[in-house]
């Protein structure tokens, strides 16, 4: 066990995580941006911190994740790191920083010197190459499917993602083909409980879910949906603080509450 009731003991590791995944635990992971949240969820025991690139959208008050820049994204994961000694963080790559391979290794580099443990990409199998690439030289990545915000135009708006069934069969061959390639860990957002559990038995890296059921090894939320600062609230989402005396006390409740698997509910999550 790395932790007991509230607190992680040891620095959470790739390691840390494969152990809960092999033995069936949950873990726990919050997107936020700065010093003080990272503190008060590494002292929750929130064991995976993610600078999302979200921070466009919840910090920066744009309407999508487009304007986020590489610069953004390292000011954000230094302030995050000097905040948490002990959980493990993930900083996202931001659009157009990851599209061949070598602006990928270089612009990965910067946000491993920033304070990340792990570099977080949005695609399919045209990323199976970087994922080999980044994971050969060191570099952990963490994937992500599904409703890839980035790809918001693509999509026509933030819409789920894999309901129709050649959808949900694209999605669960890139899962394989970059779990093979040497993705850590992938992010499932917005896709059927269905589809998410059946990639979560298919592949050796940790799912980490979003809007995507009960069953993947772990869930995610964006700290303002914990703490009630979003105006329209996603459905996959919760505020926690409102029934929480404090944000520490919020995320310990989303922490729990996953662990116990009474979050996320049926009202949280998208079926086929
Ligand atoms: O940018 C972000 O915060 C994310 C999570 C919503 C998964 O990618």
């Amino acid at each position: 066990m790395v932790y007991n009731t509230h607190h992680i003991t040891h620095p959470v590791t790739i390691h840390t995580l494969k152990q809960l995944k092999h033995k069936g635990d949950k873990f726990v992971c919050i997107a936020l941006y700065d010093a003080p949240t990272a503190t008060i969820a590494q002292n929750q025991g929130i064991e995976v911190l993610l600078v999302g690139d979200s921070l466009g959208m919840t910090v920066q008050g744009h309407s999508s994740t487009l304007p986020v820049t590489m610069e953004h994204m390292a000011y954000h994961t230094s302030a995050v790191s000097r905040g948490n000694h002990k959980s493990l963080i993930i900083a996202d790559m931001p659009f157009m920083s990851y599209s061949t391979t070598e602006q990928a290794m270089h612009n990965a580099g910067l946000l491993m010197q920033a304070g990340a443990n792990i570099v977080k990409l949005e695609g399919g199998e045209w990323l199976a190459e970087t994922i080999y690439k980044l994971s050969e030289r060191g570099i952990p990545v963490c994937a992500h499917l599904g409703l890839t915000p980035q790809s918001v135009n693509k999509f026509g708006g933030f819409r789920v993602q894999g309901k129709e069934q050649g959808q949900a069969d694209n999605i669960l061959k890139d899962a394989k083909l970059l779990d093979q390639a040497g993705a850590d860990l992938i992010v499932l957002e917005c896709i059927p409980t269905e589809l998410a559990t059946t990639i979560t038995q298919s592949v050796k890296m940790s799912t980490i879910g979003i809007g995507a059921g009960q069953m993947t090894d772990a869930q995610v939320l964006v700290i303002n949906d914990i703490i009630g600062l979003t105006a329209k609230p996603p459905r996959f989402s919760k505020n926690f603080l409102s029934e929480a005396g404090s944000i520490a006390e919020a995320m310990t409740l989303f922490r729990d509450q996953v662990k116990a698997g009474d979050f996320p509910t049926e009202n949280h999550t998208f079926r086929l």
